[in-house]
């Protein structure tokens, strides 16, 4: 019984789903940090500062933060629940939402795989194109403040 007890203890906090809150916290921050990477890419591509030897980093990391983006939006962290700029349409449009997702993930490692390449000029066109598909999934999913 005792071990039982115990097992329950342990079990619990593993099945509980994160607060809303914190999740909607977590996603804002992982789409921050994706906004940070963007901008230093800017500078580079602007030719605002040459630093081309750096790109592969942050190319790499906005691969990285895409992948799984659609699980960071489950149910019941909609504008129900908290304060978001998530839309309902999210939920609604749940098959739209992902492809948009799975579309930021493979522009993303397209733009790594220039990133170690030599074409700079192929890689300021995919710069943009990754910006397009961030400006596209918020057009049709982020709530204008
Ligand atoms: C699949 C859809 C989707 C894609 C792709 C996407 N975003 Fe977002 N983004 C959202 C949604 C939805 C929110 C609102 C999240 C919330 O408030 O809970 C958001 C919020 C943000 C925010 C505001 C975060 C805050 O502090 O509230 C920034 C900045 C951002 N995104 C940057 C980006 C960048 C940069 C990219 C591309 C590299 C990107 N996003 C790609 C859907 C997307």
């Amino acid at each position: 019984m005792r071990r039982l007890f115990a097992l329950i203890l342990i079990a619990v906090p593993l099945l509980a789903a994160d607060r809303p809150e914190a999740t909607i916290k977590y996603r804002q921050t992982t789409m921050r940090a994706m906004a940070a990477h963007m901008s230093l890419l800017s500078q580079v591509v602007k030719k605002q500062v040459g630093r081309r030897g750096r790109i592969g980093v942050d190319a790499e990391a906005l691969r990285g933060l895409s992948i799984g983006l659609a699980d960071l939006f489950p149910k019941g962290t909609g504008p129900e629940t908290a304060r978001t700029a998530a839309k309902p349409e999210i939920w609604q449009r749940r098959s739209d939402f992902e492809i948009a997702a799975t579309k930021l993930q493979r522009e993303t490692a397209y733009l790594s795989q220039l990133a170690r390449g030599n074409d700079p000029a192929a890689f300021d066109a995919q710069f943009e194109a990754v910006n397009a598909t961030c400006n596209s999934c918020h057009d049709q999913f982020r709530e204008r403040d």
